[in-house]
């Protein structure tokens, strides 16, 4: 009956696939730079409470959704409503439409990682001052030719992928991608485990440092599990849609958070021990990948093919995150419209570059989307689709998703649903215990995030 929308060829394409969503700029680039903002350890803790009693049982529910709808994000709520008209569908469209905003500008950021890749291999990267490598940055986020060349590379690559369809392209994609990321990330630790910052780094991201917990680093890493794990807009649920009914909903979300949280951990103990023993700070913000890893792998024989390294990496990262953005709205089109995987994709590739050309523009001094041109409050426009993709949109999506599998979902076939094929799923208190969180713990995660968005918290 699935035939036509294409399938996973093996639980562990799916796994790589959805882990392939998962980690990505926001494992790589964010978590190091927001857990250097919050002072380290006891963020990190809260951050693993948060995918831990947040974020999985979240992520269990979409891909619970997808397997027990085997439709697009939209499709998911009609037809599990027993395909009669419901509300619930706009849960759907407001999905389809935070995967393409949250494209639109996760390409700009994507393409500064290629751009870096290029720097390095050309050359670009041996700078003579450590002043050069936060002019560096400033330069590629402030010009208009690049972030446009990258964010229309960054699009097709993205495109040719989603058009090979779910075997033919999404998957050999991740079985490629993920693998590769996963191994030189894991060279890349072994290189800091040598350095003397290590010991410190180890301490500043494990050790437990009450004094650095706020209410806002508990609002920061709640939002962020949400964001690292591509829950909120049928992501996972599209992903899921495409497993058969025979596998293990539990085991997989399981082992697809645990890569996503092992990525962001290595990332961090790659990041801090090199930061530490170049001696600069962990507190960096944003630059933190683009001018502290380029900076610290200068002083090191053959320091640009370590920037070669660490941005591949980052790029595959955010290329397999890309893909299931823009695998959410095709596979709208081409479930719920009928349309050919070709034309869908053609067509929300183009209207995802078109909005992106704003973001693109968000660091230059173009009259109408440039850095001085306010949207929402003082944020240009690349922030204000963050601002609305993060703060709103995805909050409001998992609200709606969780929502729906835990109050509007049958309870039976829910319970059958989430035992079948799963030995995990079959143990006693296990379903119960998913299905209290997801009632309770996770609305009320959710509408403390939106109150605090209001100001109200
Ligand atoms: N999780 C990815 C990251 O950490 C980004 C991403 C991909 C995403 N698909 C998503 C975020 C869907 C939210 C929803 O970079």
């Amino acid at each position: 009956m699935s035939e036509g929308r294409g399938q996973w060829g093996s639980r562990l394409s799916f796994v790589l696939a959805a882990a392939g969503s998962a980690v990505g700029l926001g494992n790589l680039w964010k978590f190091p730079y927001i857990t250097g903002m919050n002072g380290g350890g006891a963020f990190v803790l809260i951050y693993l409470v948060c995918i831990l009693l947040i974020g999985l049982p979240i992520m269990i529910g979409e891909v619970l959704l997808g397997r027990m709808s085997q439709s697009s994000v939209v499709g998911t709520f009609s037809k599990l409503s027993g395909g009669k008209p419901t509300p619930w569908v706009g849960v759907g469209w407001l999905g389809v439409a935070t995967g393409v905003v949250i494209l639109s500008y996760y390409s700009v950021v994507a393409g500064w990682s290629l751009h870096y890749v290029w720097l390095a291999l050309s050359g670009g990267l041996s700078l003579a001052q450590p002043e050069a490598f936060g002019e560096l940055f400033n330069a590629t986020y402030t010009d208009p030719g690049i972030n446009l060349r990258y964010h229309t590379i960054f699009m097709g690559l993205t495109a040719m992928i989603v058009l090979g369809g779910i075997q033919g392209g999404v998957e050999r994609a991740a079985r490629v991608l993920m693998p590769v990321l996963l191994l030189m990330m894991a060279a890349l630790l072994a290189y800091s485990t040598t350095l003397e910052g290590f010991g410190r780094a180890v301490d500043f991201v494990f050790g437990f440092h009450v004094e650095s917990i706020t209410g806002e680093a508990v609002l920061e890493a709640l939002g962020h599990s949400f964001f690292t794990l591509s829950l909120g807009m049928g992501a996972m649920l599209t992903y899921g849609s495409y497993l058969s009914r025979k596998d293990d909903v539990i085991a997989v979300s399981l082992a697809t958070t645990a890569l996503d949280t092992l990525v962001a951990l290595m990332a961090c103990l790659v990041l801090f021990p090199i930061t530490f023993s170049a001696g600069m700070e962990a507190a960096n913000g944003p630059g933190l990948v683009f001018i502290n890893m380029p900076l610290a792998f200068s002083g090191l024989p053959g320091g640009q093919l370590w920037s070669v390294a660490f941005f591949i990496p980052l790029f595959f990262a955010a290329l397999s995150s890309g893909i299931s953005l823009l695998e959410v709205a095709a596979a709208y089109f081409i479930d719920e419209r009928g349309w050919s995987r070709r034309k869908a994709v053609l067509l929300t590739t183009s209207v995802i570059f078109a909005l992106g050309v704003p973001s693109a523009l968000s660091g230059s001094d173009n009259m109408v989307f440039g850095a001085g041109i306010h949207w929402i409050g003082e944020r240009n426009w690349f922030d204000t689709f963050d601002y609305l993709a993060s703060n709103w949109m995805l909050p409001l999506g998992g609200l709606g998703i969780a929502g729906f599998a835990a109050w509007r979902l049958g309870g039976k076939a829910r319970e059958a649903s989430f035992r079948a094929g799963s030995r995990l799923g079959s143990l006693p208190g296990v379903y119960l215990a998913w299905l209290q969180l997801l009632r309770y713990a996770v609305p009320l995660a959710i509408v403390i995030v939106m109150l605090h968005a209001l100001g109200v918290l």
